[in-house]
């Protein structure tokens, strides 16, 4: 396994393997790999000869200090686990923050047609620009064939879909599905932080999207999120911060449902001091 600290020796590398052919994909991660990101891993291997990974806390991309500060750094073990899926033509790029930021460690600002505002957006002051401000970032420097994203944040994905359209940078980005513990909780780096009575509790999110999803048939969207909101209300140790049912394509609360259209229900949840965020597609 190649892993690289320098985004010189790095491009320098790939230029070499796609010079004789290779396609490229690539997986940006934030590291404490698990399961999810394995799963993006995998489907790059169904399409590409060689896979990059990244291993980067982006600083710009977090709203309060103390979550980039507690964010779990375990480069160690995901190195293990990575070599547990491919021990070649699987290539690491775990950057220090100069190497990508310089001396500057600041957000570009972007605007993605309002695809920004709700949600993750709206509650987590900033995100976006980080986010687009490093995908873009990594993009230009490992210029992938293809790259993988998780509908787990599937704001994310769609916002990195304009990106990618708005500023002509020629890769096809991937969406793959949420992948979960057996008791229906998305896995995250996150969880591992979770109190065991919060980690007990947190399976009841999957489920209350689960059932939103068979009352959506019948349902306004109104009243569902008003369930919702009386469930939560039970669960002493879940904090409900929104709910909301939004169309698929422009991430636009619904207001009145179409049948022609389709709709995601998006939910985030504290657990104690732990953010937690999941999704479902309704029909
Ligand atoms: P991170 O949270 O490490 O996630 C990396 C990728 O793994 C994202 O595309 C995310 O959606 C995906 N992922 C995480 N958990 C998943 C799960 N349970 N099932 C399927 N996919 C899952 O998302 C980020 O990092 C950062 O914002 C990043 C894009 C790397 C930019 O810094």
């Amino acid at each position: 396994m190649n892993i690289f600290y320098d985004k010189t020796a790095l491009s320098k590398h790939i230029k070499a393997l796609k010079a004789k052919g290779n396609s490229v994909g690539f997986v940006p991660t934030m590291g404490a790999l698990h399961n999810g990101h394995l799963s993006l891993i995998k489907e790059g291997f169904k399409q590409n000869e060689v896979v990059v990974v990244s291993i980067f806390v982006n600083p710009t991309q977090f709203d309060k200090k103390e979550d980039l500060v507690k964010y779990p750094r375990t480069l160690n073990a995901d190195i293990v686990l990575l070599k547990s899926i491919a021990d070649t033509n699987i290539i690491v790029y775990a950057p220090p923050v100069e190497d990508i930021y310089e001396s500057k460690v600041e957000s570009q600002s972007f605007s993605f047609d309002g695809l920004e505002y709700e949600m993750e957006g709206a509650f987590r002051d900033g995100h976006f620009d980080g986010v687009g401000t490093i995908v873009k970032r990594l993009l230009e420097i490992i210029k992938p064939d293809y790259a993988y994203f998780g509908e787990k944040d599937f704001q994310q994905l769609q916002i990195i879909k304009k990106l990618v359209e708005l500023h002509h940078i020629p890769v096809e980005i991937v969406g793959c599905p949420i992948h979960r513990a057996e008791d229906g909780l998305a896995m995250s780096s996150r969880n591992e932080r979770l109190t065991k009575a919060h980690r007990e509790a947190a399976p009841f999110i999957y489920k209350t999207l689960k059932t939103a999803k068979e009352k959506f048939g019948t349902k306004s969207a109104k009243n569902i999120s008003e369930w919702v909101e009386s469930q939560f209300k039970e669960q002493p140790l879940l904090e409900l911060e929104y709910f909301i049912i939004a169309d698929t394509k422009t991430l636009n609360p619904v207001k009145q449902k179409s049948t022609k259209k389709t709709y995601r229900a998006f939910i985030a949840v504290y657990a104690g001091d732990i953010r937690l965020i999941d999704n479902i597609a309704l029909n």
